[in-house]
């Protein structure tokens, strides 16, 4: 395995709002590719897309898909995920996984590069993407965490809709056109598909993203809470989120309060440590109006962080404002990320 130059390489999901990603990201950064296989559900099975100007022809996922396969990038939902990951690993295939089927196995590493890249290396032939709104707050968080030490996490989220695939994408264009020609507006999906009521996005805020907990926290929130633990090692960590959908394309933003275990920092002190880290791009200066928003960090690879402030009351506390794009490194550049470092270091 250690003596190939190219791979061959698996997306379960090909043709959903993540898998259509990966594919572009593969194709931009010149992925060292043998063989491309595109999987989807029977819906798409047939349909012809494009990879470096040439057709592949989708098939549907079976669990014999995955004969010959080196690096399997699954983004089709848990339940695929569930069935059809430990057919491929099988196979000798490693996975990464988009969904949240594995997360918090303690046998699955979940990663994101500029964090914690050495967990990969104990992978059992499974590694988890975490959520996109845990991993571009993880990305800013981490680099503070090791300057100044980090002792709890209040988090607000302003989420895309992309963040729950191409349908709600088309839920929210049909509503936007019901509004403006004064039409009701038909919402069958959001906040979640299957849950018992659904309201329209466009034009509003829907402060329930997943299924709600016994807890009354949604599965949202509480997979920011247990994956951002995760990822940084930190059990400890007082961690506590609030997740909204709102009605934008692309890009999750997100305010986040720390509070750092040095105390009498200067917001400075953080731009320092911000400017110098790894993925992570400063755009703050309220002189000029410069921060980051969820258009303008669109189809960008990097987590944005804006509006850096000193809590007005608690000396270690300071609030950031976190935007990235969610389909990006919230879900396909990660996952290739992970598949590059798995390569690089041998460790496939
Ligand atoms: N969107 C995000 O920001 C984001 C971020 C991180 C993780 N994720 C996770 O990634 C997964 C996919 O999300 P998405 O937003 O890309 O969804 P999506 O746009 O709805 O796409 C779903 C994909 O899964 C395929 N699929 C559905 N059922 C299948 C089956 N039984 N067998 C094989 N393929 C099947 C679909 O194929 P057809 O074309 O045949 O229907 C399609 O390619 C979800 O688990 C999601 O939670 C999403």
């Amino acid at each position: 395995m250690t003596s190939k130059t190219a791979y061959n390489i698996a997306i379960v999901g090909a043709t959903g709002a993540v898998g259509q990603k990966i594919v572009q990201i593969l194709e931009d950064k010149k992925f060292p590719i043998d063989t491309l296989k595109l999987l989807s559900s029977e819906r798409s099975a047939g349909k012809k897309l494009l990879f470096n100007n040439q057709e592949i022809i989708v098939e549907k996922a079976t669990a014999e898909s995955f004969a010959g396969i080196d690096i399997a990038l699954f983004s089709a939902g848990g339940s695929v995920s569930k069935a059809l990951a430990p057919k491929a690993v099988e196979h000798g295939a490693v996975v990464i996984d988009n969904t949240s089927a594995f997360r918090m196995d303690e046998n699955v590493p979940l990663v994101v590069p500029e964090v914690n890249e050495s967990d990969i290396k104990a992978h059992n032939g499974i590694i988890a993407n975490p959520n996109c709104s845990t991993i571009q707050m993880v990305a800013a968080l981490q680099p503070l965490k090791k300057a100044f030490g980090l002792s709890r996490v209040i988090v607000s989220t302003y989420q895309a809709v992309s963040g729950s695939g191409n349908q709600a994408c088309n839920e929210l264009e049909n509503q936007t056109k019901q509004y403006l020609e004064n039409q009701e507006m038909t919402a069958e999906l959001l906040p979640v598909k299957g849950d018992k009521k659904h309201f329209p996005i466009a034009f509003n805020a829907l402060p329930q993203i997943d299924v709600f907990q016994e807890n009354g926290y949604t599965f949202e929130e509480m997979k920011m809470i247990n994956e951002t633990k995760k990822i940084m090692h930190s059990p400890e960590l007082s961690v506590v989120a609030t997740c909204v959908r709102l009605p934008f394309f692309t890009s999750h933003a997100e305010s986040v309060y720390v509070e750092l275990e040095q105390d009498n920092l200067a917001v400075k002190d953080l731009w320092d440590v911000l400017t110098n880290a790894e993925g992570v791009v400063l755009e703050d200066d309220p002189s000029t109006q410069t921060y980051p928003t969820p258009l303008s960090a669109a189809n960008k690879e990097e987590v944005f962080v804006g509006r850096v402030r000193k809590d007005i009351d608690k000396s270690n506390g300071f609030h950031l404002w976190v935007v990235s794009d969610n389909l990006l490194k919230g879900a396909a550049w990660n996952t290739v990320q992970i598949a590059e470092r798995l390569i690089q270091n041998n460790w496939l």
